[in-house]
């Protein structure tokens, strides 16, 4: 019989402890498709072991690369020529690996990439990215479920309006601008810590970049880029998910990696809250005594509050004294999981982009399933709100995102385990 990975948390003990975040996956996939834009030998450090790392490694091994995954290390050594197709094997896996399609064209003037499809927390348009490309003077098409671009004599500088700060967009576009001939301008562009972190390795292969962290970037295309080694940026997302489990829970966590005022807004709704927060150098404490006050969030690009942080804001509103408005304003489908959270004893009800929490005194456990990888880490914190044993299925998508996931909620005192269950089957 087929068995199936679980996480089983018994709720009840406080989050109390030290734990250390490694690099953000969301930097750590597209700096290992900058490296694509050189020839030789690239290394990215602070890489998370994730399994999303191990399918960007493998796309960029189709693509003609060596590459190993060693102690939090990516070693890539690219080829002169790479190839140019990413199948739809793994960006179906790997919705990310959409980002090769800027420095491949940048590269070799051709690149044929399977659209991704929709995911569980919505549908995720690319338009953004081949207009920007096509405005570069790639000519580009969509055919079999692949889009395709081509630039035979190289892709030209220019002037880009995003219709909205899409990360995605701006990466690709920003790894296509840097071998572009001329000047390419990107405006409304995104600003995350994840897109600074790309600046800098890219300005360190010699690529002339103004304006990181604004939102306008000025590229000044060169016709050649070095190898280099990198150290990813911490994990934001992973270092806000343990901030709120910590005030969820009641308990006293410092936090080290990650870099305190890249999570503003959100440590500032936990001392809305009620939490104390002292912030360090690359680290902070986060600290609860009493049950968390109700407190309203809105999702927006950074540096507003992260739609990745939603299912822990959603998490805390469930178990705070009175009622709290939660709106998403960057997927429609991030509310997917809230059944799942309803399933937990949870008083929410959504209508559109608005969920209205009404806070419990405590959670009540239950079988439960991650929808994405953000929802399995807040149905976990939830859990550790909850009477009784929560036990949430589909933790893959967990191991996308939070690497050592249980081992460090263990080691902070939570009651927490990983095992396998048979999988059901109705074979008739
Ligand atoms: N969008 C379009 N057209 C485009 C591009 C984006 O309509 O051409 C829309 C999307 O459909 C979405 C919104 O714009 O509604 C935001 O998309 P964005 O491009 O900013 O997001 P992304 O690049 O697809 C990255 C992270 C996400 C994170 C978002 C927002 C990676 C691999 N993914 O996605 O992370 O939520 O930015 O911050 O970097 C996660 O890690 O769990 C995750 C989902």
């Amino acid at each position: 019989m087929a068995r199936v990975d679980v996480i089983r948390v018994k709720g009840g003990a406080p989050l109390i402890g030290d734990v250390e975040v490694g690099g953000a996956k969301n930097s750590a996939l597209k700096l290992m498709a900058v490296a694509l834009l050189a020839q030789g030998r690239s290394v990215v450090d602070n890489v998370p072991r994730i399994t999303d790392i191990a399918i960007m490694a493998e796309v960029l091994r189709r693509l003609g690369c060596q590459v190993t995954l060693e102690g939090g290390r990516a070693t890539i050594d690219v080829p002169a020529e790479p190839g140019s197709e990413a199948d739809y094997d793994l960006v179906r896996r790997l919705r990310a690996s959409i980002c090769v399609l800027g420095p491949l064209l940048a590269r070799t003037g051709y690149v044929r990439v399977a659209l991704p499809g929709g995911d569980m927390i919505g549908s995720r348009g690319l338009d953004m990215h081949v207009s920007g490309l096509a405005r570069m003077g790639a000519d580009i098409s969509g055919e079999h479920g692949y889009v395709i671009a081509s630039a035979p004599h190289g892709l030209r500088g220019s002037k880009i309006w995003l219709d909205f700060p899409s990360v995605g967009a701006t990466e690709n576009l920003l790894m296509a601008a840097v071998r572009a001939k001329g000047v390419t301008e990107i405006d409304n562009a995104a600003r995350e810590p994840e897109i600074v972190d790309i600046c800098e390795m890219l300005t360190d292969m010699g690529a002339q970049i103004d304006g990181a962290g604004t939102s306008t970037l000025t590229i000044e295309g060169v016709d050649e880029l070095h190898p280099v080694r990198h150290t990813t940026v911490g994990d934001r997302i992973v270092g806000g998910t343990w901030a709120f489990g910590t005030v969820m829970t009641r308990g006293d966590v410092t936090i080290h990696g990650v870099r305190p005022e890249f999570l503003d807004i959100a440590l500032d709704k936990l001392v809305t809250a009620g939490a104390e927060v002292t912030p360090g150098d690359n680290a902070f404490r986060v600290r609860m005594e009493d049950r968390p006050k109700a407190v309203d969030i809105v999702t927006l690009p950074y540096p507003g509050f992260a739609t990745d942080l939603l299912p822990m804001a959603l998490g805390l509103a469930s178990v705070a004294e009175g009622a709290s408005l939660v709106t998403e304003n960057i997927f429609d489908g991030r509310f997917m999981f809230v059944n799942e959270m309803v399933r937990l004893g949870a008083d929410i009800r959504t209508d559109g982009h608005h969920a209205v929490v009404n806070g419990r005194h405590r959670l009540s456990g239950a079988p439960v399933r991650a929808t994405d990888i953000r929802a399995g880490a807040g149905l976990v914190m939830a859990g550790l709100c909850a009477d009784g044993v929560t036990e949430v299925a589909e933790v893959h998508h967990i191991d996308r995102g939070y690497p050592d996931f249980v081992a460090d909620l263990a080691k902070l005192g939570a009651d927490v385990e990983r095992a396998d269950v048979p999988e059901p089957s109705y074979d008739f």
